[in-house]
């Protein structure tokens, strides 16, 4: 199945990832690196970089998931454009798709975290708050189908909350689960 992530940056959803992936022993990819690595092999910043990241990962993730795996998509997510590369991907597929929306529901604990936190992608720039806050006002929208997890909920209760919504969400498995609920799908 291809699973999405979604939420402001700072707001947790590189650490839930990589928690989700061990889990599953699935592929993780993230949106921010392979767009640093496009600076840094010297196309330029004024080139639209942030979307050319997204289709590259849709085209690794399409790899992943034809040769059976599992794929983690670590991304902003906040336009409705960005998701459906990700509703797309998954219906031509024909795999399911979930969508994990990571928010910080204490505002001062998600700047303290933004603050403190390095990532480790050369040459990327760290959010500002500001840039943040900005960020917020434009975030799409959402009705859809998701799980919203609250990132000042301990990892391990947030990771066993996901994972639930995952097993609800992949197709019943007809030759495990003959009798398995297809709406489940
Ligand atoms: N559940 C949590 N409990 C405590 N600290 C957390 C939790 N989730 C995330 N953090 C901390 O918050 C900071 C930001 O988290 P993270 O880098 O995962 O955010 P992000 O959503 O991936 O941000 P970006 O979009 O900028 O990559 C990190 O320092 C991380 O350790
Ligand atoms: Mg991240």
């Amino acid at each position: 199945m291809l699973i999405a992530m979604a939420g402001l940056p700072g707001s947790g959803k590189s650490t839930v990832s990589v928690e989700l992936a061990q889990a599953l022993g699935c592929a993780l990819l993230s949106v921010d690196p392979v767009e640093a690595a496009m600076w840094h092999a010297g196309v330029g910043r004024e080139q639209p970089t942030g979307l050319a990241a997204y289709v590259v990962v849709e085209f690794l993730a399409r790899e992943q998931l034809l040769i059976g795996n599992d794929v983690i998509v670590d991304a902003v997510n906040d336009v409705d454009l960005a998701r459906e590369h990700w509703r797309s991907l998954a219906s031509r597929l024909e795999l399911p798709l979930a969508f994990v929306e990571v928010f910080c529901s204490n505002e001062k604990e998600h700047q303290r975290r933004l603050a403190g936190r390095q990532r480790d992608i050369k040459g990327f720039p760290e959010p500002t708050w500001q840039s943040v806050v900005e960020r917020r006002s434009g975030f799409d929208d959402w009705d859809g189908d998701r799980v919203r997890v609250d990132s000042m909920r301990p990892l391990a209760d947030i990771v066993a909350t996901v994972l639930e919504y995952l097993a609800s969400r992949r197709r019943p498995d007809t030759t495990i689960q003959p009798s398995g609920d297809p709406n489940l799908a």
